[in-house]
């Protein structure tokens, strides 16, 4: 576990929700700053950013280090905000994530809205080091802090024609001005089969780095899905919904010989206009940044077993 890391009593963590909530946020982070400024002031979040508790899960550790923040909150495809990876840092500078709900239906004994409070009631969150890898051949370590996304489905009670889990973004293009283009069909929409959504790597994310999401990593509720391509891994959550069939996915829509519902990594299997063997370490020297891609990105002695008896080259 990297010393870095914090190390803080459950009696002095702050529930999520308290934290989120409009009129606790500055004196929660006012409280919390003590605690977190342990971290290195060169590799952590900047100054101004709202700190977040959580414990360090060690059992996601990887051994490679963490990208700087700077270079997870500078390089990033959202494409509500631009469609160049230095567009939505600049783009979603003034995106407001507060209030924010979340509409939960299908296939579910408990539907309703949910403010971001009510998700994250209940749940404490977690820091874990994650291998994240784009489709475009691009990766990043990311210390995401969140929590598991089965906890949260669990709370629905997902009935038992509940197969697959959908997730869609925010549509305001008022707010979100790359929506004012049709270069994707919005709102951005991402699903996964039920087993992988309850997989206890899949998860919920609202900060990065021990700090409240950058927006544009896709705050106030992203989800990470480690072993699969970036594109799974939807940001600015307004929508979750329980269904027994398969749902559509904004890049399958748009390019359904190129991007496929699965999207496992899998360095054998190559995008048609380009290799999938290997990946650039966004910010690492120009000769070592190069490497190779890992089969479910590291993760397969934990998810291949999901996909026994499939032909990963067709249902790629
Ligand atoms: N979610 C939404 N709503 N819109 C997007 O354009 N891009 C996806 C994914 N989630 C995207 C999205 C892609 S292609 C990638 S690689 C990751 O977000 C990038 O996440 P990051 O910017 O936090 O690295």
């Amino acid at each position: 576990m990297p010393t870095r890391v914090p190390r803080i009593a459950p009696s002095e963590i702050t529930p999520p929700e308290v934290y989120f909530s409009r009129r606790t946020l500055l004196a929660g982070a006012l409280a919390a700053g003590v605690s977190t400024l342990a971290r290195g002031a060169d590799e952590g979040a900047p100054a101004g950013t709202v700190p977040l508790h959580y414990t360090a899960n060690p059992r996601y550790a990887v051994s490679e280090a963490p990208n700087k923040y700077a270079e997870i909150a500078g390089y990033n495809n959202f494409y509500e905000f631009g469609t160049d990876k230095d567009d939505p840092s600049r783009n979603a500078r003034a995106f407001r994530t507060q209030p924010w709900s979340v509409r939960v239906d299908g296939e579910a004994e408990v539907r309703g809205t949910f403010t971001l409070e009510d998700i994250l009631r209940g749940q404490s969150l977690e820091e874990r080091i994650y291998r994240f890898r784009c489709v475009e051949a691009w990766s990043l370590v990311v210390p995401w802090v969140g929590f598991p996304l089965a906890s949260l489905l669990a709370r629905f009670k997902p009935t038992s024609r509940a197969r697959y889990v959908e997730f869609t973004t925010l549509y305001d293009p008022s707010r979100m001005p790359g929506q004012r283009a049709a270069v994707l069909d919005w709102p951005y929409v991402e699903g996964l089969r039920m087993d992988e959504a309850m997989h206890p790597l899949t998860l919920m994310v609202v900060g990065l780095y021990g700090v409240v999401l950058p927006n544009q990593d896709g705050a106030p509720l992203r989800l990470i899905v480690p072993w699969k391509y970036g594109f799974k891994s939807i940001k600015s959550i307004v929508k979750i919904r329980f269904s027994e069939t398969q749902p559509r996915t904004t890049w399958n829509l748009a390019a359904p010989n190129e991007y496929g519902f699965h999207a496992n990594v899998n360095p054998a299997v190559d995008h048609p206009r380009w290799s999938q063997a290997t990946e650039r370490r966004i910010g690492a020297p120009f000769l070592a940044a190069r490497r190779p891609t890992l089969p479910f990105n590291g993760y397969a002695d934990q998810v291949a077993s999901l996909y026994r008896g499939m032909d990963l080259r067709r249902d790629f």
